[in-house]
């Protein structure tokens, strides 16, 4: 795309450009002002999305450093999850194994993810993690922390009271800087302070003074065929003119301090801005005009847009015969339509541009998961314990980095998934409100639920183990008493002696099995628009390969800072990850006429909407542990050789 460095002056006092020119600001003294209260509405919006370049391979660059020209991925067991810039030269990427990797680049460094070995309870970078699947767990622990510097270094960049930042992934923001824009225009242009003509706010502003804009590197999308490039800059030009200078900024802070890369993309909502990073990476910034939508859409096949990677656009594809944008604009809404009025109606203002998602500050989790697929599985009480001791670290050291405990936000509940040959069972018990968690506290629970577990007999070998954390929204326990859990001293020496308890498994009440069926009927019609409309993937990135054997956590794959449920390809928002997780297993359940134990589960956030969701479409809710689990932010990977 070829781009000029700046706008034009304006032109010379004569002819087409003269009659052109109206004479005064396609926008108002009210848009304008909306800008300070973050209005989604006012076309003076701007959004920035800024996104690390490859992520991972950088951290790792930075934490081994190694030369910036220096070819360097992160292998993930026998596969890549991260390529740095250097290597995509030697045609590398995701696709490729490590092996074939070095073929094409015999200089490549491989790093291999940090990793919990079986027993230990810190992470660490083992030198033989690749060859231990089975007795290590992949940790992120060095990114996430990592992810928080980078934030922080966003945070003390942006003025205070300018801080609407969103985190949309583990290595991406969304930051609303309409505000701060404001502010920036009111001091620059005198011409702006005054009350509007006759006090009216509907009045048109005056042209901005000294129309030159320096883009300076900036990747600046050509306008519209029907604009000219002669056309003054208007307001809306000089919005994102100045929020280039705040992600230069940004950009810069972040190199100074942390030396890491990153993309920025500035465009007046989230859609586009995010469109607009991943078109100049590595280290560039884009700025998509209001002008140039139209024309910067239409270089997309519309499955790249965020929402349409994944089945919402496979979907339309087909039923439109074309995955191209252009295409699509050419159809009547009525068409569209035929997708369901909701996301028809959202495809026909989305091709256009249109996107009034608002950048939400989420800054608190709702939930934890670490997990764990044994492949050989695991036999034993004491085995099972030493992998807990793991989990209940990683979900530690995840609350304290994510400040958790200086909020005194505690979580309510404590979960534990554990899979035996066809069956999952699911306990859960309330965590003790009132102290401060500790490790050993979240340890000693998660030993009391897999005691619980094994008490109920037939629980071994045992596939998967998954412990989490939840309730920080009204998560709490039904009617369950704690006491019903615990587990008598006689009990807890039969298992320590014997590694399990003859006894039966408790039957589910009828009350339990209806509510079971009704959970699996519910989502018998659920599509993909339950999933997250507005959340749904944009998957830019070629599909992971699926292998028979994979390190499996929680189900997810992020995708675009996105959770991807691994089985259907629904977003799903961290806190009801695990609700939908439940939905696959009940779905699963009633496929293959199966049974499982699925214990005590409260009924929660049923019809749950999600934010920016079209209403009245809910989503996924609890049950128990799916089967194949990804942990955030990894992809689900092949298994060579194994
Ligand atoms: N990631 C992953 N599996 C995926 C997608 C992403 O494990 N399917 C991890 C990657 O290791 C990556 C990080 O999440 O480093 C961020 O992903 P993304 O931004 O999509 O890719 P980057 O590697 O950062 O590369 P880019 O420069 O294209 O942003
Ligand atoms: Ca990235
Ligand atoms: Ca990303």
């Amino acid at each position: 795309m070829s781009s000029p460095r700046f706008v034009s002056s304006p032109p010379p006092p004569s002819g087409d450009a003269v009659q052109r020119r109206p004479a005064k600001s396609r926008f108002t003294y009210k848009q304008l002002s909306q800008l300070a209260n973050y209005s989604t509405t006012t076309p003076l919006r701007t959004i920035a999305h800024v996104d690390l370049d490859a992520f991972y391979a950088q951290c790792e660059m930075v934490r081994l450093g190694v030369d910036k020209d220096q070819p360097l991925a992160v292998q993930q067991w026998g596969s890549l999850i991260a390529i740095n810039y250097p290597s995509r030269k030697f045609g590398i990427g995701r696709f490729n194994t490590a092996a074939e990797a070095k073929a094409l680049c015999p200089d490549l460094i491989c790093q291999h993810v940090a990793t919990w070995k079986e027993g230990e309870t810190k992470w660490a970078y083992h030198d033989d993690s690749f060859k231990n699947m089975g007795s290590h767990k992949v940790s992120l622990d060095p990114y996430r922390l990592e992810s928080r510097r980078i934030m922080a270094t966003f945070k003390e960049t942006l003025p205070k009271d300018f801080q609407r930042i969103e985190k949309a992934g583990i290595d991406e923001v969304f930051i609303d800087l309409s505000a701060q824009v404001h502010s920036i225009l009111l001091d620059r242009y005198p011409e702006l302070s005054g009350p509007p003509p006759y006090d009216d706010p509907s009045e048109c502003l005056p042209w901005p003074s000294g129309s030159v804009i320096d883009w300076q590197a900036d990747n600046v999308i050509d306008l519209d065929s029907k604009e000219t490039e002669i056309d003054d800059p208007d307001w809306d030009d000089i919005c994102l003119a100045v929020a280039a200078e705040i992600a230069r900024d940004l950009r810069k802070a972040v190199w100074d301090k942390l030396n890491y890369t990153c993309s920025a993309g500035l465009a007046r909502n989230k859609m586009l801005a995010k469109l607009g990073s991943a078109t100049k990476k590595p280290n560039g910034q884009t700025v998509v005009r209001n002008r140039a939508v139209q024309q910067f859409l239409s270089t997309f096949k519309f499955t790249k847009i965020r929402n349409l990677g994944g089945k919402l656009g496979d979907e339309a594809v087909a039923m439109f015969d074309t995955d191209l944008v252009s295409d699509l604009l050419k159809l009547p809404i009525e068409q569209l339509k035929r997708l369901g009025d909701d996301t028809g109606s959202w495809l026909f203002e989305t091709i256009r541009g249109h996107d009034q998602s608002e950048v939400n500050p989420r800054t608190k989790i709702k939930s934890m998961l670490s997990a764990k697929s044994f492949r050989p599985p695991i036999n034993s009480f004491e085995q099972g314990v030493r992998w807990l001791t793991i989990f209940a670290a990683d979900i530690f050291s995840r609350c304290v980095e994510e400040g958790v405990l200086e909020n005194k936000r505690t979580p309510k509940t404590i979960n534990l998934h554990h899979r035996h040959g066809g069956s999952v069972r699911s306990k859960q018990i309330p965590i003790p409100q009132g102290k401060t968690i500790t490790e050993k506290i979240l340890l000693d629970l998660s030993k009391n639920l897999l005691a619980q577990v094994v008490v109920e007999g037939r629980c071994w070998p045992c596939a998967n183990l998954s412990l989490s954390i939840g309730g920080f929204e009204d998560n709490v326990i039904g009617n369950m008493n704690i006491k019903g859990f615990l587990m008598s001293a006689e009990q807890m020496k039969q298992i320590q002696e014997k590694g399990s308890l003859e006894e039966d498994v408790e039957s589910d009440s009828e009350d339990e099995k209806a509510r079971k069926r009704q959970k699996t009927e519910d989502h018998g019609i659920k599509r993909f628009l339950g999933g997250g409309l507005s959340r749904q993937a944009s998957s830019d990135k070629p599909e992971p390969e699926v292998g028979t054997l994979q390190e499996t956590s929680n189900g997810y794959r992020e995708v675009d800072g996105l959770n991807v449920c691994v089985k259907c390809g629904e977003i799903i928002a961290e806190d009801d990850q695990t609700e939908h997780a439940d939905w696959h297993f009940a779905k699963e359940l009633d496929e293959e006429n199966n049974h499982a134990i699925i214990n005590s589960r409260p009924q929660i956030n049923q019809q749950k909407t999600t934010p920016g969701l079209p209403a009245g479409k809910s989503r996924g809710r609890s049950g128990a542990v799916s089967r194949a689990k990804v942990e955030k932010g990894q992809q689900r990977l092949m298994f060579k050789n194994g």
